[in-house]
């Protein structure tokens, strides 16, 4: 194993449960969340299990799709179906494929699909050995009902070459915001979706509380999707990862070394592999000095201090006074003191729980789950 940064993997280290309990997930046609804090290694997990299903599959990441505040959902939806179609279209029986010129113009349509940001109208039957698809930007109803109608190709294409479909939708949550210029879109996907017996959904969230918010009673998948939690490594297994990592990567290492970086680091897997990388390039032997040395070079490496700006500026003014407060208590503690009036500090600590930032320790102790955050944070 090499240490790798930024990335998503597709052989996750140590996740082999959370690996099994997916595919079994999936083998039984449940409706599947991956929820965990950011880089804790969804994804990776996720890859792991793409790669091994052997049925027409599709991966997006939602979060592609951001635009500012609002997402962009007819860009979403275009590639959505256009990845379905080509998807369908290497699982269909070579007889259903031939003549080859009909797939080329299946492609070309799709190249079409992705192009276009108007109406769209498909129709897909692969029965007649042909693909079809209309590209309606007249049609009554407009652009809601088309979208309506993509919502129904999964399970018409699945039943049309006889084979389920694996949908996974990463950073789900963000989907949400596509509820500003369509109203009711988390209520049509669900109303959807339940009847699609040939279909498995796989979502995921690194924003915790607002996927959690999603679930909710009186909400659209109010009891739809089965929850797998994906929690930092242990203590225990964290070193282990690094003593790995750094005997294949032929370095010398220290326990005290190892230990001190998981002390600092947390379980967090991106973090743990950005310290095996640049502790292999900045020192000799993995001792305690190089550990203290590569965890302040880690705080101060602009790399770093990119990601977690930018995540902290996309916070709200309250969110960001109350992170820095917890942060300058070392990570973790009580707001007493912080000026803020009391419905600020609640909406502040709201977003942070729905961001997935923060967790409740005991009444009105709150900490700061990534450790590394809690330490720039300071610093911004
Ligand atoms: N189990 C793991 N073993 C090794 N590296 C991992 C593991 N999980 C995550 N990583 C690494 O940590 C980073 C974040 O992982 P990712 O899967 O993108 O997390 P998430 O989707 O939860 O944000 C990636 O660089 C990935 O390679
Ligand atoms: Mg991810």
């Amino acid at each position: 194993m090499k240490f790798i940064f930024g990335r998503p993997i597709d052989e996750p280290f140590d996740r082999e449960e959370e690996i099994k309990a997916l595919n079994e997930l999936i083998s039984r046609n449940q409706p599947t969340a991956v929820l965990g804090i950011r880089r804790i290694g969804k994804t990776s997990i996720i890859l792991n299990v793409l790669k091994n299903q052997n049925i027409p599959k599709i991966y997006i990441n939602v979060e592609d799709f951001i635009e500012g505040k609002s997402i962009d959902i007819i860009g979403l939806f275009s590639y959505f179906s256009s990845s379905l179609l080509s998807e369908a279209i290497k699982f269909m029986e070579p007889r259903k494929r031939i003549p080859i010129v009909l797939k080329e113009k299946g492609e070309e349509a799709i190249k079409t699909l992705r192009e276009i940001l108007g109406y769209i109208k498909i129709n897909f039957n692969i029965n007649l050995g042909k693909v079809e698809i209309f590209l309606d930007s007249t049609k009554k109803g407009g652009i809601k009902e088309s979208l309506k109608e993509l919502l129904d190709l999964p399970q018409e294409i699945s039943e049309n070459i006889n084979k389920k479909i694996l949908i996974v939708l990463d950073e789900f949550q963000y989907l949400k915001l596509g509820e500003q210029n369509f109203p009711g879109l988390f209520h049509s996907l669900r109303s959807k979706w339940q009847f699609q017996n040939n279909v498995e959904y796989v979502i995921s969230g690194s924003a915790v509380g607002m996927l959690e918010n999603i679930f909710k009673k009186n909400q659209p998948f109010y009891q739809f999707f089965f929850p797998i939690y994906i929690k930092p490594f242990c203590k225990d297994k964290s070193e282990e990862f690094l003593s790995e990592g750094f005997q294949d990567e032929g370095k010398t290492f220290l326990e005290d070394g190892i230990k001190k970086a998981v002390e600092y680091l947390d379980g967090i897997p991106a973090w743990l592999n950005y310290f095996g990388i640049k502790s292999v390039l900045e020192c000799r032997t993995i001792d305690e000095k190089c550990a203290n040395k590569v965890i302040e070079d880690i705080y101060k490496d602009p790399v770093i201090q990119v990601i977690i700006k930018d995540e902290y500026n996309k916070l709200g003014k309250n969110a960001r006074k109350i992170l820095k407060f917890i942060a300058n208590k070392g990570g973790e503690g009580n707001l007493r003191g912080i000026e803020l009036s009391r419905s600020s500090i609640n909406e502040g600590i709201k977003s942070l729980f729905n961001e997935g930032y923060i967790e409740r320790k005991d009444r009105g102790v709150y900490r700061i789950i990534d450790p590394i955050m809690s330490k720039i944070v300071t610093m911004l």
